[in-house]
């Protein structure tokens, strides 16, 4: 018998949008009282709407998680009001497509904070209670974690640091009931690529999958215990034709870049 998220307390960052609401929606539908959070209030009630239709106990707070010293208060209320959390989907996050050149370094920390340092956090402030419950964390990582895509050198590293953590997290917690779980996204049709601020994607070559393809993979995922999955799955195909040499990866994205360029 694989786990279920029937009857548990769900808490999904960054679900105002995207990917995130998407996954919101599909806890409520599989039975699970649903936490949603993020900064934009009315995306957040639209959401929250449609999420009590099947979930009505769930709940949404409206955060700003790059304030990395309010993380701990907010994981402490969320835990009071939703009654403990059983599954912790880290996903909220954002994107900063632009070559290195271009970078600073205050750029460079603010990806890192919200990609990587708040869901740490987060994570750190609720495992007490996911170790007494037995519980379940969700990271939503990237392809962009192992394919060094261009003009991610900001966004990137912060998967990169997420997948990494969320090894050594699942290496270190064995011997208890948690059971961690990467997802790697390859390219989704979500907001994520109208940003402002951003250069515009480069791998317009590669169809987006609608938003709702990225619900079953990882409702399946946290059943089946699956460690990590990639959503479309050919993406671990590419991953497994890097590490064999990664040079000649990069020199083949380098040959790719040139025809768009
Ligand atoms: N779409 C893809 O192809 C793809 C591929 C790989 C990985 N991912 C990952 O999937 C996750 C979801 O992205 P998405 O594609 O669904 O894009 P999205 O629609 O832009 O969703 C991002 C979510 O994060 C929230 N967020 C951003 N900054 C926040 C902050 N400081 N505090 C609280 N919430 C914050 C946003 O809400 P507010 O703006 O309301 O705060 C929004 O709900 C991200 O971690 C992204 O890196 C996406």
């Amino acid at each position: 018998m694989g786990y279920s998220v029937a009857g548990k307390n769900v808490l999904v960052t960054g679900a105002s949008s995207g990917i995130g609401a998407a996954l919101a929606e599909g806890f409520a539908a599989r039975g699970a009282t649903v936490g949603i959070c993020a900064r934009r209030e009315d995306r957040l009630a639209e959401v929250l709407d449609r999420v009590k239709e099947r979930s009505p106990s769930s709940r949404s707070w409206t955060v700003d998680l790059a304030d990395l010293p309010g993380v701990g208060s907010f994981a402490r209320r969320v835990e009071d009001e939703l009654g403990g959390v059983d599954v912790l989907v880290n996903n909220a996050g954002i994107p900063k497509r632009r070559r290195v050149t271009d970078l600073t370094p205050e750029v460079v920390d603010a990806v890192m904070t919200i990609n990587y340092l708040s869901p740490v956090r987060l994570t750190l402030a609720l495992l007490p209670g996911l170790i007494e419950r037995s519980g379940r964390v969700v990271n939503i990582s990237s392809v962009a974690a192992r394919l060094s895509p261009p003009s991610e050198a900001a966004y990137a590293p912060t998967k990169a640091a997420l997948t990494a953590w969320s090894e050594s997290m699942q290496v270190d917690l064995h011997d208890t009931g948690v059971r961690v779980h990467v997802v790697n996204p390859g390219i989704v049709d979500t907001d994520l690529f109208h940003l402002p601020d951003n250069d515009a994607p480069i791998a317009d070559d590669v169809e987006a999958l609608p938003v709702e393809a990225i619900v079953a993979p990882v409702l399946d995922q946290l059943e089946n215990g699956t460690f990590e999955i990639y959503v479309p799955e050919w993406f671990a195909d590419v991953v497994a034709g890097k590490f064999p040499d990664t040079g000649q990866f990069l020199d083949g994205t380098i040959e790719w870049l040139k025809t768009k360029q």
